[in-house]
């Protein structure tokens, strides 16, 4: 079915990507809001987006005028009579997605496929709550909608033969990558990407750091293109909420209750961009005008920065002992500060030195970024002259608490672990996942990608050593990356 006249309900931040995505690719779209203000907004939306285009040289001005003629908008659903898709982008509620619904159904002719873009509620239950459940799926596109180039296409056991072809076939025509997924809630992105971020939350709460350092720390080090907090500032912290909510409804597994930190941000109407507060402020990522702004108080000591020594991991250790020495600082037998780089925890390293506070634990990620862990013991100074001394050997410092994966693979570990048990569970491919994390995050590499540059014996041992310090079941190894490991194997076998 060739699809050529779209409906799009919903003109928010979503909404309104989707519709100019459907218009770039040619289409006519349909644009619904519930009124007059918030159809306003969502020309606004449309608009900022192509004008931001014309004035960065992407599309000319007649373009532009081409990509808006294309797009109708109405307070009226009754003009959507004669579409051929129509595609949900409202609230994630469920009970106002199946109203809706069951009003397309009267109003679309019988052939018109309906999709929604719910992140996470069931597509069979809204297919179920209309007259026509074969023609009902999910099209779950990624924020920004004109950037990222990935759509998960949701079927049911319910949707009927070819449909999910037909827009699957859609989606690259829209220059988009689709993935076919089943019904589970989350589908593949989000269950991956929401508990991550929700974990970033729940790390900020305990003090383990700050959340400009964590966002450093995922950003530089990882080469993620956004950091947690942005990101949650991105996606909308009540979208992120709703959507935790029902994935925790649907596993019951702890770390998908949504951080006691989102429900209090998201009450107080701090929703991220599209309030103007969030995490961050309005002017920039690192605005101190967003909650819990800025580093945590640091006291300002000034730093005596003679002397240092490193102990551990070898190869890093002389590595990092030879930027410093080349920096112009002298190794000492009696140093300002002990660089640790070795097995965590840090304190059990620390308590064998005569003055335990000297000590802080290093872990380089990346080639940017150097986590700095403090123990109970350590004192401000040597944390301080640590921090000062990895900035002038060119390190963003992260500073943190000695705790299990540190910042990094306490955050890191546990997702690619959810990956693997989704895999095994068969719910999709590990080329699928794969792909669905670089196109719909612009992750650098998909997990399993990730797992297998890092070492899946690095990773195991890792989540190890999280699962016994948190006592989380779900950051016990999965099954089958132990068994990689156990067999002495570096790759997934791909099936
Ligand atoms: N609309 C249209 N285009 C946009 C845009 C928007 N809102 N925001 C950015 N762009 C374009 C820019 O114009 C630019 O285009 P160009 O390369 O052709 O000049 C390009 O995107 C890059 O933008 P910038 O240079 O301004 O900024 P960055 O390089 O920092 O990229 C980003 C911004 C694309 C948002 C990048 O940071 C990114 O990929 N972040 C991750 C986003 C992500 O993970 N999204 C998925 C969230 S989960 C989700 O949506 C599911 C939901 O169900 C919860």
């Amino acid at each position: 079915m060739a699809f050529e006249r779209v409906g799009v309900v919903g003109l928010g931040t979503m909404g309104a990507g989707i519709a100019e995505v459907f218009a770039r690719a040619g289409l006519r779209v349909i644009g619904v809001e519930a009124d007059a203000e918030a159809l306003a907004r969502g020309r606004g939306h449309l608009e900022r987006s192509t004008g931001k285009a014309v004035d960065k040289g992407k599309l000319a001005p007649g373009q532009r005028d081409e990509i808006l003629g294309r797009i109708t908008l109405t307070t009226s659903r009754e003009d959507l009579r004669d579409v051929d898709l129509v595609v949900e982008a409202i609230p994630e509620i469920l009970d106002y997605k199946i109203s809706l619904f069951k009003d397309l159904d009267r109003i679309c002719e019988p052939g018109t496929v309906m999709a929604t873009n719910t992140s996470s509620l069931s597509v069979t239950a809204i297919a179920a709550a209309t007259g026509r459940p074969g023609r009902v799926v999910g099209m779950h596109f990624f924020n920004p909608a004109p950037v990222m180039k990935l759509v998960e296409v949701v079927g049911t056991v319910v949707t009927e033969p070819g449909v999910v072809a037909d827009v699957t076939a859609l989606a690259g025509r829209l220059g988009k990558t689709a993935v076919a997924v089943g019904d589970r809630a989350g589908f593949v992105v989000n269950r991956l990407l929401l508990p991550y971020l929700n974990h970033a939350a729940a790390l900020m709460e305990l003090g383990v750091a700050g959340r400009d350092d964590i966002d450093a720390a995922m950003r530089l080090g990882v080469g993620l293109p956004m950091g947690p907090f942005a990101l949650l500032d991105l996606i909308g912290l009540d979208t992120a909420y709703e959507v935790m909510g029902v994935l925790f409804d649907e596993t019951r597994d702890r770390r998908h209750a949504p951080s006691p930190l989102l429900r209090e941000l998201v009450t107080a109407g701090l929703l991220g961009r599209k309030s103007g507060r969030g995490f961050y402020g309005e002017s920039s990522e690192s605005g101190e005008s967003g909650a819990y702004g800025g580093a945590p108080h640091r006291e300002q000591v000034k730093p005596r920065l003679g002397t240092f020594k490193v102990v551990g991991y070898e190869d890093e250790g002389d590595g990092l002992a030879e930027r410093l020495r080349a920096a112009g600082f002298k190794a000492s037998e009696d140093p300002d500060v002990v660089l640790c780089l070795a097995d965590r925890p840090v304190i059990e390293h620390a308590v064998r030195l005569p003055d335990p506070a000297r000590m802080v634990g290093v872990h380089l990620v990346g080639e940017q970024v150097a986590e700095l862990a403090s123990t109970a013991l350590t004192s401000e100074h040597a944390a301080t002259a640590a921090r000062d001394l990895m900035k002038i050997v060119g390190l963003t410092p992260v500073p943190c608490k000695d705790r299990a994966g540190f910042v990094v693979d306490a955050l890191l570990f546990p997702y690619l672990n959810d990956a693997v048990r989704m895999y095994d569970a068969g719910y999709a491919s590990i080329e699928d996942i794969d792909a669905a994390m670089r196109l719909g995050c612009g992750y650098p590499a998909g997990p399993f990608e990730m797992l297998e540059s890092f070492g899946l014996a690095r990773v195991r041992d890792g989540l190890r050593a999280l699962y016994t310090e948190y006592r989380e079941p779900a950051f016990a190894p999965a099954p089958l990356l132990d068994q990689l490991v156990t067999a002495d194997l570096s790759e997934f076998p791909r099936r």
